[in-house]
Parts: structure tokens; sequence; C-alpha cells
């Protein structure tokens, strides 16, 4: 059983999660960074199951992920997101159905996680911009209303959240072995 966990993180959030899950889990292990792969093909026959770790950007996994994520074949697949959202609403839940979505048949989605993260200063800004622009639009509002509660996130509850995920998605492909 070896297991290989792939992640995408511009301000480290979601490589505070994609450690966290490193950690829990038993066996043979891999963690990548995606944006260090570089020239580097992956040879996932060398894997029982895919972690693959993205951060939301603009409503979906951010776009070295998603090129990953397309290249995924054959395999049993987990995947786990941060983003600037609260998880209260059903936001999260669009998001996991679209990266879900580009998940290709021929893989076995054992499940995703998502929780969220805390918004880099610079995009606070530019929401503020964005407003003035679009004062009517809830999203852009959201998320700045967002911005300070987002700051303590990923907490202590979402790493423990995170590792049950990930022992749950374990125990699943420990069963179908
Ligand atoms: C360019 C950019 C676009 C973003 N777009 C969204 C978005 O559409 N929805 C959202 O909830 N969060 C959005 N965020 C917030 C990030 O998803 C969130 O801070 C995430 O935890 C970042 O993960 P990281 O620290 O691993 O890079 C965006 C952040 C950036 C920098």
């Amino acid at each position: 059983m070896k297991s290989l966990i792939l992640y995408s993180s511009l301000t480290g959030n979601t490589k505070k999660i994609a450690y966290s899950i490193y950690d829990a889990i038993q066996g043979e292990k891999d963690i990548k960074n995606i944006s260090e792969l570089v020239d580097e093909s992956i040879n996932y026959e060398n894997y029982d199951i895919v972690f693959l770790g993205y951060w939301v950007d603009k409503g979906i996994c951010d776009k070295n992920s998603k090129q990953v994520l397309e290249n995924i074949h054959n395999k049993k697949i987990a995947l786990f997101g941060t983003m600037g959202a609260s998880t209260k609403g059903s936001y999260g839940a669009s998001i996991i159905e679209k990266v879900e979505s580009i998940v290709s048949k021929d893989n076995e989605n054992l499940g995703s996680f998502i929780c969220q993260g805390k918004i880099a200063k610079e995009l606070k800004v530019k929401y503020e911009e964005l407003l003035k622009l679009h004062p009517e639009n809830e999203h852009i509002s959201e998320q700045l209303n967002n911005h300070e509660e987002s700051q303590s996130h990923p907490d202590e509850q979402e790493i423990s959240e995170a590792i049950i995920f990930a022992k749950d998605v374990m125990s699943k492909v420990n069963t179908i072995m």
C-alpha cells in the first residue's frame, strides 16, 4: 500500500492540510508540491491512492491542480481543498461538485474534503476594487466579510476533520484492496 499526496498551494493553507494528511496516514507515502513537479512525470502505477489538494481560484480548483487532475487515470483518488469562503453555506459543496466533475470517469473517486483558508491581504484589496465595480455582487461582499474571519483558518478543528477524512479514505482503500 503506497499513497501519494499531491498539493497546490499559493499561500500555505492547502500545504498545511496536505502535511496533516501525510503525517496522519499509515504505510508508504510520498508528498509532492505540484508547482515543483515541472518536468517530473509522476508514475501513478507506483501508488494505490492519490490525494490531490487544490486551492480555490475564481470558483474552481487552481489551474495547476486542474492540469494534474485531468491527467490522472484509472486510480483511486481523493480530493481536498481550501477556499476563502466559509464552509457554512452551500458554496463549498458547489466547488466540490465542480472539481469532482473534472475527475476522469475511469478513476474511483473516494471523496472530497474542503475547508476555509486565510485569504491573502492582496486579495482583500482586489475584492475592494471589484466591489466598487460590481456593488451588487454578493459573492464579492461575502468574500470581504470573510476576510477577517478567514485569518485563523485552517484551524485545529479543520485539521482534525481533514485527518478523519483521510483515515476514512484509507479505510475504503483497504477494504477495496
Ligand atoms: C487569485 C485568487 C483567487 C481566489 N478565488 C477564490 C474564490 O473564487 N473563492 C474562494 O472562496 N476563495 C478564493 N480565494 C481564496 C483562496 O482560495 C484561499 O485563501 C485558499 O485557502 C488559498 O490556499 P493556499 O494558501 O493553499 O494557496 C482566492 C485566492 C486568490 C489568491
